[in-house]
């Protein structure tokens, strides 16, 4: 545990590794901020850890000859949707800060791999990973005050928060909520494994990859389903949008299910279940 832009630090634990005779095969990349609020507030504090951070870890990987990376990069560097589904060559064009670092990060990767032939890169970009696993017993760490929809959920329906604030429904969607593509993390994380292989068997040596289900759900679904899963009540209010959303995000998911043969388990109601029985447990 540590911070990413502190190099002694990076250093250390990779030569911790080799005191034991042993090297670091790959890195997963997943030291990041990740508010979009807080990125269009503290825009400085985004590009120094999210952009700088990456630089830091790159040239210590390069200094302990560890070339291979699977970077978390995010839907949010499409920005709008032009189409339904976004496919890997949709227009780059992120609308908060926070879109904005990755899409540098992921840049800052091609060009290393422009520049040395070693370099073997996955930037996988997450839909709206959600859920927990279902023993229980891993989860994301809970704030008072979370900005995702999911843990917020979570805390209405333990009487936490009294009720849900829903950013809009003046959307041009069914029901005038957002829609968004909801991924349960066990099949996020098993996505992460199929790629390593992928990378290690150095099958590519640089791809951008999205990583959804390819299904695309409103709030007021997601409520729903959440209610009737979890046999709760969510009460929630109308406000207006949040700086930095957009409309609707779904990805087409066909390169990751064709090339590497993922296909996501999980259903809704699985992230919906799981998500609050990790927050009863934690
Ligand atoms: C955002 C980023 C995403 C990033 C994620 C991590 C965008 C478009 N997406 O996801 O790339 O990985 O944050 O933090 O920049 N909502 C409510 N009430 C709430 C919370 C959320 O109505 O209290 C709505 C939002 O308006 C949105 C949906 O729920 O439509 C999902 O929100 P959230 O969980 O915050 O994820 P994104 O904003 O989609």
């Amino acid at each position: 545990k540590g911070d990413i832009r502190d190099q002694v630090f990076l250093e250390s634990i990779f030569k911790e590794v080799y005191s034991l005779n042993n090297y670091f095969h790959a890195v997963i990349h997943l030291a990041g901020l990740k508010s979009v609020r807080e990125s269009i507030l503290k825009p400085k504090r985004y590009w120094d850890v999210n952009l700088n951070g990456s630089i830091n870890l790159v040239n210590v990987m390069k200094k302990f000859n560890c070339y291979s990376i699977v970077f978390s990069s995010s839907a949010t560097v499409y920005g709008i949707a032009d189409k339904e589904l976004l496919d890997e060559n949709s227009i780059i064009k992120p609308c908060n800060v926070y879109g904005e670092t990755k899409a540098r990060i992921e840049k800052l990767l091609l060009n290393l791999c422009l520049e040395n032939n070693n370099w073997r890169v996955c930037n996988l970009r997450y839909f709206n990973p959600a859920g927990a696993h279902y023993s229980g017993l891993i989860g994301e760490a809970t704030c008072n005050n979370p900005n995702n929809l999911f843990p917020y959920l979570n805390l209405v329906a333990i009487g936490k928060k009294k009720f849900l604030r829903i950013y809009g429904n003046d959307w041009n969607t069914r029901d005038g909520t957002a829609i968004r593509d909801y991924l349960h993390v066990d099949d996020l994380a098993y996505g992460h494994l199929l790629i390593m292989q992928h990378i290690l068997s150095d099958k590519f040596k640089i791809k951008n990859i999205n990583i959804g289900t390819g299904k695309g759900t409103t709030v007021l679904e997601l409520i729903n389903t959440y209610q009737k899963v979890n046999n709760c009540e969510i009460p929630f209010e109308f406000v207006s949008r949040r700086e930095g959303d957009v409309e609707s995000l779904i990805a087409d998911n066909q390169l990751l299910k064709k090339t590497l043969n993922w296909i996501p388990s999980k259903s809704l109601e699985s992230m919906c279940l799981d998500s609050l029985n990790w927050q009863k447990n934690s």
